[in-house]
């Protein structure tokens, strides 16, 4: 049988059976739903896309996977000759993998071994952000500061290889001073924290981040699973503020095929390639640079390219600020939006108690958790489509509407 995610089992209510997906809507025998989490954000052009189904096909009838131990193929030359051209800076070097946290593992990986390379043994700690989530392995977990997702982790005790700090300028000047010869790299989810509650902060705590990065030679980690192609309302937000390494995932394939690569600059690229063996980066993935993955990879960055996804995220962005202006509640903590992406903050988690049922009813499919309704659609909306994701929102966090189960 299958055993769900963050569920206990034992009490769980039955998983919602698709049958047929496409463009913004998912199927079940008796509903049609608007997908407003674009399946853990990864879904950014829709289901059953004509293009990326066709991409795939061709891929397929030359051959679906080879490795890339030893061996290399077209479509993976070609993914990562992109994303060097597309990608700002010298942020050139690609190395694949399966999924959004062996990436940030990756990462993290490089950002030590960077350091072990040039026998600074004493840089064994990570800075990251508090309410932060990179993944659920158990590095990524350990930089993540999440209880519900880590609570696993307590078994260890506290951690003595990371420091968590609020996105405030004065915690990472302070962070700095205190560690900045024992740091390997600091992690953040850009401008935008997503599992840890859909929290926004300003571009300004990157860019300080960025110098005392730089003043302390210390890597600066951008996890862009969930914030890259658009989500933010920019590409990337390596666009703004420019990290040494890179995490890309989830709608890197266009949410069609688990992967994801993580992208070092020329410095920590060259902190690995001299003569001696050991200096080599040993981690390798099976499916990495998956054939398929790569050419739905390149597909959708093609459309992302060619479609005006900017222009049709500004616009999301755009109505969904006219949706929510003026909108309020008492039981309304705060109503965060940056782009693609906007989340009603309540104060009592009863406020939003059974809201899936309530949007699975008129006709929308929604996944809040904890206080935090949110939505991230897919970027193929029409108008109307959206302004129905956020009026039963509203609707639900409107006074005299929570009796409904
Ligand atoms: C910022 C961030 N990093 C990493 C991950 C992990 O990605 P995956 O689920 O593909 O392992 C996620 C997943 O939600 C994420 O939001």
């Amino acid at each position: 049988m299958i055993w769900f995610p963050y569920e206990q089992m034992k009490t769980m209510k039955a998983p919602y059976k698709i049958i047929d997906a496409e463009g913004v809507y998912l199927y079940t025998e008796d509903q049609k739903l608007i997908d407003s989490v674009s399946s853990w954000w990864s879904v950014i052009h829709g289901y059953k896309h004509p293009e990326l189904n066709q991409a795939i096909e061709t891929q397929l009838k030359k051959f679906a996977h080879v490795m890339l131990g030893g061996l290399t193929h077209e479509s993976a030359r070609k993914l990562s000759d992109k994303l060097q051209s597309w990608l700002p800076g010298d942020l050139d070097y690609c190395f694949f993998s399966d999924s959004g946290s062996v990436a940030v593992e990756v990462a993290l990986k490089m950002a030590l071994q960077y350091y072990m390379n040039r026998e600074e043994m004493q840089r064994t700690m990570v800075l990251a952000l508090e309410h932060a989530y990179h993944g659920d392995t158990f590095k990524t977990m350990e930089v993540g500061d999440d209880e519900d997702y880590h609570f696993v982790l307590k078994a260890y005790g506290e951690s003595k290889n990371v420091v968590h700090i609020p996105t405030e300028i004065a915690a990472l000047e302070q962070a700095f001073a205190e560690y900045h010869d024992r740091l390997n790299c600091f992690i953040v989810e850009p401008l935008l924290q997503g599992a840890g509650g859909m929290r926004m902060y300003d571009v300004s705590f990157l860019k300080r981040a960025r110098e005392l990065c730089d003043q302390y030679d210390v890597l600066l980690v951008f996890d862009e699973v969930a914030t890259g192609f658009g989500r933010t309302g920019n590409r990337f937000v390596t666009d703004l503020v420019l990290p040494d390494i890179l995490v890309l995932g989830k709608a890197l394939t266009g949410g069609y095929i688990g992967h994801a690569v993580t992208v070092a600059n020329r410095k920590v690229y060259e902190g690995f390639f001299d003569d001696a063996p050991s200096h080599a980066l040993m981690h390798g993935p099976t499916f990495m640079s998956n054939a398929l993955a790569c050419s739905a990879a390149l597909k959708s960055i093609e459309i992302f390219e060619s479609q005006d996804y900017m222009g049709k995220i500004r616009k999301i962005e755009e109505i969904t600020r006219r949706e929510m202006e003026g909108f309020s509640d008492p039981r309304i903590k705060e109503i965060r939006m940056m782009g693609a992406c906007v989340c009603i903050e309540v104060y009592d988690p009863g406020t939003i108690k059974g809201y899936q049922k309530f949007a699975y009813d008129r006709g929308v499919f929604s996944r809040p958790f904890l206080n935090y309704l949110y939505a991230m659609v897919p970027y193929v909306i029409q108008e109307e489509e959206l302004v129905k994701v956020l009026n039963t929102m509203k609707h639900r966090c409107t006074r005299g509407t929570n009796e409904i189960k």
